[in-house]
């Protein structure tokens, strides 16, 4: 059964469970063809427009990773400085013209519900990079993939999301996902970055069960998962506003060792100040094998829109 094919991959809330784990079989199966070799030819004559119109380092990259690791090629841009954007061209102008070119489109972009705009105009699949505080939902998936990888399940785990719940997109998009699965959330954030109520209204409608609290500390002692995110400081009108939050919670190796030893530590990244490198060495800080994952997530994406899989 092909799931995705032509679909655009715009919002969190867009998939079903069923498509959800077709996702992950498939990010699997790459994950294990790319031990034998260092890349396929599935998707060989075909071109990805990556369109980057905000700062990205592993959104991008990963993307243009899983591209060439699929065996297909890539173009665009990585600041809306170095595209026509500069000039004042309109995103729908510029999404009209690449897609004369490319077949499959990879954005981010500062507006909410940019990545729908494109979408509305481009005959290529569009797969929504970040639209700003709005959602990310490659990011999400990848992170559901990690949790799986990590603790070999989603269903029963207690996940504690950390730090910037109002601007995160990242969170925003893995709130949607984590929806389908019988798992706790522990929502942490000072009272300005809480994750806007009427999503957690609507996520305890659905039957998940949420809790909202200031205290880390008290979270993490319940966890089986942290997801630590970072103040969105672009997203802050009040650059002194932005100054008195980004503080908000730092996560220690200390406070790991002595709270919970064994929670799987997570983050999209960039991290600012969010977590002390000393915990990078412990065997459960699983930040960068995330990153990792992202590639295995997004060939896993490319593959099944352009109807490959
Ligand atoms: C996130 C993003 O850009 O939303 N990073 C990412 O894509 N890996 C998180 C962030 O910027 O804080």
């Amino acid at each position: 059964m092909v799931y995705l094919k032509g679909k655009d991959i715009l919002d969190g809330a867009q998939f079903t469970r069923e498509e959800i784990e077709h996702i992950m079989t498939v990010a699997d199966r790459f994950r294990q063809d790319l031990e034998d070799k260092p890349g396929l030819d599935l998707m060989k004559g075909y071109l990805l427009a990556a369109l980057f119109f905000e700062p990205s380092t592993r959104t991008r990259l990963s993307f243009e990773t899983a591209m060439h690791r699929l065996g297909g090629n890539v173009i665009g841009f990585s600041s809306a400085e170095s595209s026509s954007t500069s000039k004042g061209e309109t995103l729908v102008d510029t999404i009209r013209t690449v897609d004369r070119y490319a077949d499959i489109i990879a954005m981010r972009h500062p507006q909410i519900g940019s990545a729908k705009e494109a979408a509305a105009v481009a005959n290529a699949p569009v797969l929504n990079g970040g639209d700003g505080a709005g959602q990310h939902p490659t990011q999400a998936l990848l992170d559901l993939y990690t949790v799986r990888q990590e603790r070999g399940k989603v269903d029963g785990m207690t996940i504690v999301l950390c730090g910037d719940l109002k601007n995160g997109r990242t969170v925003h998009a893995g709130v949607e996902i984590y929806k389908h699965y019988h798992c706790k959330l522990i929502m942490v954030a000072p009272e300005q970055l809480k994750m806007p109520s009427e999503i957690v209204a609507r996520l305890r409608s659905h039957g998940l069960q949420v809790e909202e609290t200031a205290n880390l500390e008290e979270a993490l002692a319940k966890g089986d998962v942290l997801y630590m995110t970072r103040i969105q400081k672009e997203r802050f009108a009040d650059p002194a506003e932005y100054e008195r939050l980004k503080g908000s919670y730092i996560l220690t190796r200390e406070m790991v060792e002595r709270i919970k030893p064994d929670i799987t530590i997570m983050h999209p990244l960039p991290r600012v100040n969010e977590i002390t490198t000393d915990v990078d060495s412990l065997s459960n800080a699983a930040y960068f094998r995330q990153v990792g994952n992202g590639v295995f997530i997004r060939m896993a994406l490319i593959a099944s829109v352009m109807g490959k899989i």
